[in-house]
């Protein structure tokens, strides 16, 4: 199958304050020693690659004291140009939103909306083709998918997980393309698992090896996926599949539970 590769804009934010001093995942030791210039190298890494692939990458501030911010994924989910900003489920987090809000209207973004309801943007909320598929279970208010899907003007789906490792949506499940996913079955629910394999019923299932490296924290463009280097058992089945697999290594971030994915929050659509 011949794929192409459509230009994306990120936003990202640098590690400059980064490391784990609090745990609200089961990745994160606080007794374990971090260190932020291998931490910013790795980033910086990821962050000079996707301009490699051709794609437009901006960045937001990183504010002193909110070590996790390094995880733009989490801060909105942007379709068509309306910023729908994430409400965290934790305190140690819940000052990266007015960041996030400042940055968007900064930027011009006229429909930057405030959430209700508890979401964690893009951890939680994956846009693929018309819809949303919308995790819940440890960090997003199930109620919260009712609103995105008012906000964002798309169906929603909501799947459940169960796996505290496998916390965030995007840390179980990566979109590939237009109609195609890889994700890791044990990290959802049973009816969730049936959800999944009823619309993508070729979907790449990943091992529990490869989702143990967070090989499924993966960024796509619809022909090249960046994801976590150990991931090798999916890079081989992504190449199977027609897809160019890149591997990087961002070990340092997934000290606090995140990878290439976490990093990164797609722009979608001009601001409006
Ligand atoms: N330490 C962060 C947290 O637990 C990691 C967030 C990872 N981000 C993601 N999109 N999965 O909130």
């Amino acid at each position: 199958m011949s794929r192409t590769a459509r230009p994306r804009h990120y936003l990202m934010c640098r590690p400059t304050h980064f490391t784990v001093d609090y745990s609200i995942n089961p990745w994160m030791e606080p007794a374990k020693p971090t260190d932020a210039a291998r931490a910013v190298a790795q980033w910086e890494r990821l962050h000079a690659l996707f301009r490699e692939l051709g794609h437009t990458v901006e960045l937001i501030e990183p504010l002193p004291g909110l070590p996790d911010m390094v995880f733009a994924a989490n801060g909105a989910t942007v379709v068509d140009g309306t910023a729908l900003v994430a409400r965290f489920r934790h305190r140690e987090r819940a000052d990266e939103a007015p960041a996030y809000r400042e940055w968007f209207r900064a930027r011009g973004y006229r429909t930057v909306v405030r959430a209700e309801f508890t979401n964690e943007g893009e951890g939680d909320y994956l846009p693929v083709g018309g819809r949303i598929l919308a995790g819940t279970g440890f960090r997003t208010d199930r109620r919260a998918h009712a609103e995105a899907q008012r906000v964002l003007g798309r169906p929603v789906v909501t799947l459940e997980l169960v796996d505290p490792r496998y916390y965030h949506l995007d840390t179980a499940l990566a979109v590939l393309g237009d109609d195609e996913i890889m994700y890791y079955p044990a990290a959802f629910s049973p009816e969730s698992r049936g959800t999944l394999a009823a619309l993508y019923p070729d979907a790449v299932l990943a091992s529990d090896e490869d989702a143990a490296v967070f090989g499924l924290n993966a960024v796509s463009d619809g022909l090249r996926v960046v994801l976590p280097e150990a991931a090798v058992g999916l890079a081989a089945q992504l190449r199977a599949r027609g897809f160019e697999p890149v591997g990087i290594d961002v070990t340092e971030l997934l000290k606090a539970g995140g990878s290439v994915k976490c990093c990164t929050l797609e722009l979608r659509g001009a601001p409006a």
